[in-house]
């Protein structure tokens, strides 16, 4: 009688998958993907004021901070080896109004937080966002006129507001605002300025997403927000339009793309990589974090394994470097490694 291991062979004819997995030094040996410090972009929070160091309730360990201590952030990530951070205003109420107005402000907090970073930590990049959000007082990434976020009006103030960034020293430019045709009109008027070497990473395809509301409470947008934003914002349900969005902004001369979210699109990471070829980002948002770290402190799941899994997986989609509130911290575990 044949026993049990004879049948399987007689099926599998002899190819087994689990002789490469049986030991820790097959499985480094065959690693397809690795995660390294290289590919981490850590996006803070710039508050006003000094010695500032604020907890964000719906991100257990993310803070907000003053420009003292975001250069303080900026030094330690840049001793880490992390390449680069992404920066995000919370500015006071009494200046976000109608059209932001406060984005058109050369010494804004978020370009004096840029110009103090590099001066102090030159060798760290800088991504700034040139989404109006943060400037009004009703939380659209647009200028608001007659209940419809106009497009061409609001390319003209971010391409305005990006020159300004560049000016304070940003390195690359990230529009997140999704209007048509901000790409060229950012490139165009960052060379009439004189920044032919200051790059546009695109957020080519940000989506409706509910896994932005952490991220809301942050820059305290969540209670201004009038209505949602999907007038602007790619439709979940939509893969083919969201390549055909982002095709549209490496023709108009982006640099480098990004996916926002990060895991619900995993499958756009890919079909971007491979349709353009870019360098090409996801950005693990502030509600993909909480998710996270909520259920790691609620003792439901390993909170550092399911960091790194998600991390992986970002780079086994095709992605280059990932947006993460995580960066830090996993900075930290590879160094270890
Ligand atoms: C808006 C903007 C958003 C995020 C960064 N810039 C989305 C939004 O508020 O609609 C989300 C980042 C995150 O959730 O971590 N321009």
């Amino acid at each position: 009688m044949q026993d049990r291991t004879h049948l399987v062979d007689d099926i599998t004819g002899h190819r087994r998958m689990r002789r490469n997995r049986k030991a820790d030094w097959t499985r480094r040996l065959v690693q397809e993907n690795r995660l390294t410090v290289d590919d981490l972009i850590w996006p803070i929070f710039i508050v006003p004021g000094s010695g500032i160091v604020d907890p964000i309730a719906a991100m257990p360990g993310v803070n907000r901070m003053s420009i003292d201590k975001a250069v303080e952030a900026a030094r330690e990530a840049a001793g880490l080896g992390i390449p680069a951070l992404a920066t995000f205003p919370n500015i006071e109420m009494e200046l976000r109004d109608e059209t932001g107005s406060n984005s058109l402000e050369a010494n804004n907090l978020i370009n004096q937080a840029t110009a103090a970073i590099k001066k102090a930590v030159p060798n760290i990049g800088v991504i700034t966002d040139v989404a109006l959000d943060p400037f009004t007082s009703h939380g659209h990434d647009g200028i608001l006129r007659g209940g419809e976020i106009v497009n061409d009006e609001t390319v003209d103030q971010v391409a305005r507001a990006a020159v300004m960034q560049a000016d304070a020293g940003a390195d690359i430019i990230a529009p997140s605002e999704m209007m048509d045709g901000r790409i060229g009109a950012i490139r165009l008027a960052l060379d009439a300025a004189g920044h032919q070497n200051v790059g546009i990473m695109s957020y080519a395809t940000k989506f409706a997403s509910a896994f932005y509301g952490p991220y809301r409470e942050a820059i305290s947008t969540g209670g201004l927000l009038k209505g949602d934003k999907k007038t602007y914002y790619i439709d979940p349900a939509n893969g083919t339009e969201a390549i055909r969005d982002a095709a549209l902004d490496v023709e108009e001369g982006a640099d480098m793309l990004m996916v926002k979210p990060g895991l619900p699109y995993l499958d756009i990471c890919w079909r971007m990589k491979e349709a353009f070829g870019l360098p090409t980002f996801a950005y693990q948002v502030s509600g993909e974090y909480t998710q996270i770290k909520a259920a790691a402190m609620n003792g439901w799941i390993d909170g550092e394994r399911a960091m790194l899994e998600t991390l992986l997986s970002f780079k086994r989609a095709g992605c280059d470097g990932i947006l993460t509130y995580f960066a830090i911290e996993v900075a930290k575990i590879l160094a270890k490694r």
